[in-house]
């Protein structure tokens, strides 16, 4: 059975787009964005403003579990932030190795600590021992820092370390965001380790999916940067399997999520520029899976009032020409 999950992306999946993400279909697991963890153990606010689910089971509101994740280098404190995220609820700690983030690297965190395997095998027995036997303990790793020659002691540390599971992003650090992702290497190290495994990187389309999966040899994938792009990617890949086509969503119900987000944005006390942004950040995003979000980002780019930004979205939804099948994008 595949199962999909969906990615940790900080500043980007709050809460409240795991929520409307979960809710559109396919996903079985979501991950929090990484709570960096420096010098102290968190108060339980801080756990709660990262993973507001804490206070509804660690589930999203359509019920997939919502792992915690933690960055950070002393594996004492880590240990002792997984272990009072579990007492606050969290079904399993995620320990993120892949962050390429400079600020973050510098203090030896997040991908740096790629470079040395040791490392990750301290952290991860560290907080192995801090939580409670049952409770799930998973890494995520790219496949190294400048180069992937540690790429399998990598992926071993973690699991020797006693880990259940690792995700892999199946890029160095230095290789960024770029495409392409190198997912023959998954499959070596999906052969080298007995944990389970979640393929991750580049999956953008039903397509991709399937060539992710066969190259990977995996069952599990974690959907990023695609499910941004288009929020019924997770549900057309469970359609795919399930052996039927599910048709891609048009444009107007897409405007229907990000209506619906700004209500919940709102919700929750948000600023109007905060709203704004957020909503700007996803409709840019979304150029690469629908053709409508480019004319749109040009127009809402310079607005500033939320209400006219909504009118403007409002304005699309009703719009026939979004409510039928989009032409497919011009690679
Ligand atoms: C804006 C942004 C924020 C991210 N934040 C996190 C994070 O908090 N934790 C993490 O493990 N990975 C983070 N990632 C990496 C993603 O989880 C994922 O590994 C990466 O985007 C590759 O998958 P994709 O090609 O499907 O997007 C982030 C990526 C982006 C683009």
């Amino acid at each position: 059975m595949t199962q999909l999950v969906l990615a940790p992306m900080e500043g980007l999946v709050d809460w409240r787009v795991r929520q409307l993400l979960s809710a559109a279909g396919g996903f079985d697991q979501c991950v929090t964005e990484f709570i960096r963890v420096s010098q102290t153990l968190f108060p339980a606010h801080v756990f709660y403003r990262y993973c507001p689910e804490l206070h509804q089971g660690c589930k999203t509101a359509s019920g997939q579990p919502v792992l915690v994740q933690l960055m950070g280098h002393d594996p004492d404190l880590l240990g002792e932030n997984a272990a009072f995220a579990v007492e606050l609820g969290a079904p399993g700690i995620d320990i993120n190795f892949g962050c390429p983030s400079k600020t973050v690297n510098k203090r030896e965190a997040g991908a740096s600590l790629l470079k040395c395997p040791e490392n990750l095998f301290n952290i991860v027995r560290a907080v192995r021992a801090a939580v409670p036997g049952h409770i799930p303990v998973s890494a995520k790793i790219r496949l190294g820092y400048a180069d992937k020659t540690l790429f399998l002691e990598n992926a071993r540390a973690v699991e020797e370390g006693g880990a259940q599971h690792l995700t892999v992003h199946a890029r160095t650090k230095m290789e960024g965001y770029k495409p392409p992702a190198h997912w023959e290497y998954l499959a070596r190290i999906r052969e080298a380790i007995s944990i389970t495994m979640t393929a991750n990187g580049e999956i953008w389309t039903v397509e991709d999916y399937i060539r992710c999966r066969d190259i990977s040899g995996c069952t599990s994938f974690m959907l990023g940067r695609g499910a941004i792009a288009c929020p019924d990617l997770a549900a057309r890949i469970k359609a795919h399997e399930a052996g039927e086509d599910l048709q891609k969503q048009c444009w107007a119900d897409v405007l229907d999520i990000l209506l619906a987000y700004i209500d919940l944005l709102a919700q929750d006390g948000a600023t109007e520029n905060h709203q704004a942004g957020r909503i700007k950040q996803w409709v840019s995003m979304m150029r690469k899976g629908h053709g409508p979000a480019s004319p749109c980002f040009d127009e809402i780019k310079r607005i500033r009032e939320i209400g006219e930004l909504r009118e403007k979205l409002q304005r699309d939804r009703e719009n026939p020409e979004y409510q039928r099948p989009e032409e497919p994008i011009a690679a």
